[in-house]
Order: C-alpha cells, then structure tokens, then sequence
C-alpha cells in the first residue's frame, strides 16, 4: 500500500483536533481550543470540555478536508484517540469517528494519545532510523516517561515513570502558587525568560544517590511544588514581595535539569542513539535548549517537533494512525470503547483475538 491517508479525531482533554496526513506528511491539522472557558476555574472542568468538543468537532472536521483538499472516500482509515484522557471528552471524539467510520465505510482506529505525542515527530523529521535506537521522553499534562521505542506500533517499553506529579501538573499547579494564569506552563516559560534561574536552588526529585538505585529512570515533581509553596509562604509570611520571574526561572531550571539529566542517562544505560522530546511540556524553551545542550554533548542525536505540535493536536492522532495501517493490523471494533487509563505500552486498541 502506498502511504495512507488518514483522518485523525482528538478529543481527549481540551483541544478538538482534526488532523489528516499521508503517510508522514501533514495535509491539514485543525485544532479548536476550549482553554479560555477553563481559565477563571484555574483547570480544565471535564463537562465544559465535553460540550466544547460537541461544538467543536464539525467545524474542524470540515476545514480540515477543505485544508487537505482531498475526499472522505479516498481515506485508507480513520484513526481516533481512545485513551488516555478524560471519558466524556474522549467520547465525543470516539462516537464522531464511529458514525464517519459507518457513514464513509472506512476501519476505525482507536490509538493512545500518548504514543501521538511521540509519533508527531514523523511528520517533521520522517520515519525513526532503525540504525539508531530511540528513546522517548514524553512530558504532558498527565504524564511523565521515559519510553524506549522499537517501533511505534507495537513495541514501547515504559523504562521510568512519575511516582507522584507529571511535570506538566506541576507547572499548572506552581503557577496557581504564582498567581499566574491556567495553563501554568506558557505562562512561566513567559515569566522565567525574565527570570534567574539560579537565584533558588530547588530540589531536584529522585537525583540523591539512594533514590538512583530504585529510581534511576522515575520522576518526581511533587517535593518540587511543596518547595515552591513554602518558599513563597515564608516569603509572604516575611511580607516581602514575590520575585515571581526568577521563581519561575529557577522552578524551571529544577524540572529542565531532572528531566534532561535522566533522559540522557537512560540513553545511555539503554543504548539510545536518539533522543526524541514528545507533549506539551516539550514546547518548553528551557527543556528544549538544555536537552539540546546535553543530548549534543552526549553524542546522541534529539528530535523535538516545533513547539505547535508538542501540545495536543488531531495529526499526532493522524499519523499513529497511518503507522498502525501500514503495519497491516486490524481495524479497531465498532464497539471501541474509552479507555481513561490506556497504557503507553498499547499503541491501539486490537480486536479481541
Ligand atoms: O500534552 P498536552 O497538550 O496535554 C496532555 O496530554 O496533558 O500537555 C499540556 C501540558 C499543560 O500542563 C501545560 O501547562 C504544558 O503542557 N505546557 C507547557 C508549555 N506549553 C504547554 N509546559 C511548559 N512550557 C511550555 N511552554
Ligand atoms: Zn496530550
């Protein structure tokens, strides 16, 4: 089969994406954000999400197609995320694939937006070199892994994990401690650019030589935040004035830090000749500059996509998608169901054997 064309629905948080691709070429990727209504709430309120995505997802769908300039009946498939994610957002996306997936007669996909994240980056630098083995580090919202990639349909080993906060939680939440706005982190990129990021040593989770030994590939973020909080209580207590810019600065530099100096070790402890940044925190410009810094250094090659497609968008959802099509696996069932906990590992939903 030539390259597939493939329709790609995301609605697991959010953003409505609608994302169509070729193979690994991007034909169109319309993305309708409802994070403004979620703002004043500090967080994003799943019922506000889901109605959102009702309203959302036809639009997108038809400037998506008019953007591609190509017919439903020429798609191989269409590929949704069924996980992980909040369950009524996800069921909006789901049941708009199923009725296209009837509708146009074409298989349905159901893929793991986590493994999107990792896959958008076909679209901007091709496939993965099977000559040089790759290393995943995903940081979104929700989560925080190192993966180790033998390919993209089925074989991800989840190496290290978060054992409290992901680091984009972490990043939302010390933005509330700032007073800054939701989402936390275009906010304090913002701020730390103004910022010294060594005015305070924060704590760097799991680097202390007992935690390597059980922890060596896991993250924390949690002792992070509580760092944060207090050192702005005692501050405030104090009545001296918040310098937010180089709390922000130096929070930063603390997750920048941990997150690059484990990922480069897990590339070498596992081999990885290249390193591939994927999720919405891997728009960071602090993450991204010292991964540079250290992946050079190190010997191993990074890929990041460009900051538009780290956060959540339909192509990432896409171009799974035509990865799993072209492995020749099944079509999802019709039955696809959400699944909120759907774990890295699983690429996409198989029919029952
Ligand atoms: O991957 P994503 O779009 O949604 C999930 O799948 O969770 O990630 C959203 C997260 C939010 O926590 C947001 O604060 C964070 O990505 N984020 C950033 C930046 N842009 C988005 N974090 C740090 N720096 C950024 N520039
Ligand atoms: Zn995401």
């Amino acid at each position: 089969m030539s390259a597939p064309l493939v329709l790609g629905i995301e609605s697991s948080c959010d953003e409505t994406g609608v994302g169509i691709v070729r193979g690994d070429q991007m034909l169109a990727n319309e993305v309708a954000s409802s994070v403004e209504q979620h703002v004043r709430f500090g967080g994003v309120v799943p019922e506000v999400a889901s109605r959102a995505h009702l309203q959302a997802i036809v639009p997108a769908l038809e400037r998506a197609f008019e953007k591609a300039g190509v017919s439903p009946d020429e798609l191989d498939g269409i590929a949704v995320t069924s996980g992980p994610g909040l369950v009524g957002a996800l069921v909006v996306g789901i049941s708009a694939a199923k009725a296209l997936s009837l509708a146009w007669n074409k298989p349905l996909y159901g893929v793991n937006h986590l493994v999107g994240h990792v896959a958008v980056d076909l679209l901007e630098h091709g496939p993965l070199d099977p000559d040089s083995p790759t290393m995943a580090l995903l940081v979104s919202g929700g989560h925080t892994s190192l993966l180790r990639i033998g390919n993209l349909v089925d074989d991800i080993e989840e190496v290290g994990t978060t054992i409290d906060d992901a680091a984009g939680e972490a990043y939302d939440k010390v933005a509330r401690v700032l007073g800054l706005a939701y989402p936390g982190g275009p906010v304090i990129d913002k701020a730390a650019q103004f910022g010294d990021p060594t005015a305070i040593r924060f704590p760097r989770g799991l680097t202390a030589k007992h935690d390597l030994e059980k922890h060596r590939f896991d993250f924390s973020f949690s002792g992070l935040k509580t760092a944060v909080s207090r050192w702005v209580e005692t501050e405030q207590a104090a009545g001296r004035e918040i310098p937010v810019n180089d709390v922000a600065a130096s929070f930063q530099e603390a997750v920048a830090d941990v997150l690059t100096a484990k990922a480069v070790d897990a590339c070498q402890r596992f081999g990885a000749t290249t390193l591939l940044l994927g999720g919405g925190v891997a728009a960071n410009s602090r993450l991204r500059g010292l991964l540079e810094e250290r992946t050079a250094a190190a010997g191993i090659i990074l890929r990041r996509p460009r900051p538009g497609l780290c956060t959540d968008n339909g192509a990432m959802i896409a171009v799974l998608g035509a990865q799993v099509i072209a492995s020749g696996a099944a079509p999802s069932p019709i039955l696809l169901g959400a699944d909120s906990g759907m774990p890295v590992s699983r690429s996409y939903e198989a029919p029952a054997a």
